[in-house]
């Protein structure tokens, strides 16, 4: 089947479509393909605070290409379609919906602190929030009733939205309890895939320890960006740890990357 795989290109000669802050979308080798690489760039606060980590980029490649491939198992729509090499993989173009969709279980983060709540409270049901994805104005959160009065998306849409993120929470949850872990929150971003005249919701962009909340069920230990966030250091073993329980690591393989490297 070797005929299906891509050509490479040369990184210079792609057409570049998108860069983001963690991430590039490069013009994919078929129609209606693009080509995601992951940097090692970690960044909060709005890029305020901005480091290289040094073979971040792999893990998260490696441990979101794993979480989508299982949810595409059990039926929910996602825009991966296979990993390419150690850095990229192959998706589908979809229009990406300007949310960031927040599913949180514990409290914790902005939530916490926007609604005095300690830290690791076990919220009575899931919560689902929406952020209006817009650097310029720090992703303000926002309620349905601007995501529909603004176009963003539609009521319809919206419902989908919220049962994909409800499934994706539920499936989640039990994969991450079966390996030791709890997952407090996570944010996912969904994309419109047409097919013919058919549009559908799709997952799309990436879940990793970049975009979840994921604490050791003993520890509480973080296994997540909040180690960049807070100062916490180790976010390499701590993603590298991740990928092990999830069988994706050998558990012998060394944590990849030097640590942070400050950027100016
Ligand atoms: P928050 O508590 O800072 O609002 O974050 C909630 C969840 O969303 C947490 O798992 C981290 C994730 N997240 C992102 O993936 N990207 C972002 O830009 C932010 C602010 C949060
Ligand atoms: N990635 C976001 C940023 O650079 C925020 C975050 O994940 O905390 O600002």
């Amino acid at each position: 089947m070797d005929f299906l795989k891509p050509r490479y290109t040369p990184m210079s000669r792609r057409r570049k479509i998108y860069e983001g802050k963690a991430k590039i979308l490069y013009e994919g080798p078929e129609p209606a393909t693009l080509i995601q690489h992951f940097k090692d760039d970690a960044t909060a606060f709005n890029a305020k605070k901005h480091e290289i980590v040094d073979g971040k980029g792999v893990l998260n490649n490696r441990i979101s290409e794993y979480v989508f491939q299982r949810l595409n198992e059990i039926g929910v729509p996602t825009h991966f379609i296979r990993r390419l090499n150690m850095r990229e993989q192959l998706i589908r173009e979809v229009e990406i919906i300007p949310l960031e969709v927040v599913v949180r279980n514990v409290a914790a983060g902005s939530m916490a602190t926007r609604l005095g709540i300690e830290e690791g409270t076990q919220l009575p049901r899931s919560i689902i929030e929406f952020y209006y994805k817009n650097d310029q104005l720090g992703d303000p959160m926002v309620s349905e009733e601007h995501i529909t009065a603004f176009g963003w998306a539609t009521t319809h849409e919206i419902d989908d939205i919220i049962a994909l993120a409800t499934r994706v929470n539920d499936f989640l949850s039990g994969l991450f309890l079966g390996i030791g872990i709890r997952l407090v929150d996570f944010k996912i971003e969904c994309g419109r895939l047409w097919e013919n005249d058919m549009m559908r919701i799709v997952l799309a962009d990436e879940i990793s320890p970049d975009t979840c909340r994921l604490w050791d069920i003993k520890t509480n230990e973080k296994l997540d960006k909040d180690r960049f966030r807070r100062d916490l250091g180790g976010l390499i073993e701590a993603y590298t740890d991740v990928a092990r329980r999830l069988g994706i690591m050998a558990e012998n393989e060394p944590p990849q990357g030097r640590g942070p490297v400050l950027v100016q």
